[in-house]
């Protein structure tokens, strides 16, 4: 018998306070150690080249996570069980969740993240191999929490949060995260969490992880300037900035900076932000666990 094919249900919870959103970044960008938060990176443009960053032979999270859920597949979705309701958080593409669906028959699929056109895309292709399956997707940005009421029913849910985003929350944000989900978790008996977490290891590795020979984090980090041009109008010169992405193995994490080529003034939004020849705008870090 072929199933029905159900369409999917897009929700946005994105609360967009332009105004607030530019407050923000002006300020970031003005302090002293200038920073822009690392959310920007996912326009359009951005997404893409973070799937092309997955695929770069340097940038081993992805393959190596993609290795171990091939190997373990069986065994950790025996772990979980079958009917549970499947948040995505930071869905993408859908793509990493998508090799789990069969295993785990749930009971419904919800896909969670920043980009709302990036997941309608998603959740209607997985229409044409899952049709029978609930797809909803829920455009948010969970790094303040993740409210899924309304979304959730009562039922165990299987949180899945696969490569490595925890890094991208300082060690006290990711501790609320997860607390966060733990809380949800306790009112659904049978649910868990399936998480990918990067390890420490030898800095080299790291740094290359995160400064390519292509070149493509490099577009990555400095297409966050572009992103903020088309968005805000800050004219920032693209051509005036320089990646810089190295692992810090006192703090345990990746930074990444966009340094300045030259001496330039930036004027974020009328305000004036002169940035000297070597100064840098922090764009992200990326914290490496160690198992403990
Ligand atoms: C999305 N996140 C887990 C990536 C990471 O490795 O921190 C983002 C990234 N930044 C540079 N390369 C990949």
């Amino acid at each position: 018998m072929i199933a029905k094919r159900r369409e999917p249900r897009l929700v946005d919870r994105l609360v967009v306070d332009a105004e607030a959103e530019r407050r923000e970044l002006v300020a970031g960008l003005m302090r002293e150690n200038a920073a822009i938060s690392p959310k920007y990176f996912y326009d359009e443009v951005g997404c893409a080249l973070y799937g092309a960053i997955c695929r770069l032979p340097e940038y081993y999270p992805t393959r190596t996570e993609v290795g171990l859920f091939q190997a373990r597949r069986a065994e950790i979705a025996a772990a979980i069980g079958p009917g549970r309701q499947f948040v995505d958080l930071g869905a993408g593409d859908c793509r990493k969740a998508e090799g789990w669906l069969p295993f785990v028959a749930p009971s419904r699929y919800v896909a969670v993240d920043i980009a709302l056109p990036e997941i309608a895309g998603a959740l209607e292709r997985l229409g044409a191999d899952f049709p029978g399956l609930e797809r909803v997707g829920v455009a948010t940005d969970f790094s303040h929490g993740l409210d899924l009421e309304g979304i959730l029913d009562a039922g165990p849910a299987l949180y899945f949060y696969p490569g490595s985003s925890i890094g991208n929350f300082t060690p006290d944000e990711a501790t609320a995260f997860l607390a966060g989900i733990h809380r949800q978790c306790a009112t659904r008996p049978g649910s868990s969490l399936l998480i990918g977490v990067d390890g420490k290891k030898e800095k080299a590795v790291l740094d290359a992880a995160y400064d390519d020979a292509l070149g493509v984090t490099a577009a990555f980090n400095r297409n966050v300037l572009r992103h903020l041009n088309a968005k805000f109008g800050f004219g920032f010169d693209l051509a005036g900035f320089s990646h810089v992405g190295f692992y810090d193995e006192r703090e345990g994490r990746i930074e990444m900076h966009l340094e300045s080529l030259r001496e330039q003034a930036v004027r974020p939004d009328g305000h004036e932000r002169r940035c000297r020849r070597g100064e840098r705008i922090h764009t992200e870090n990326s914290y490496k666990y160690a198992p403990a």
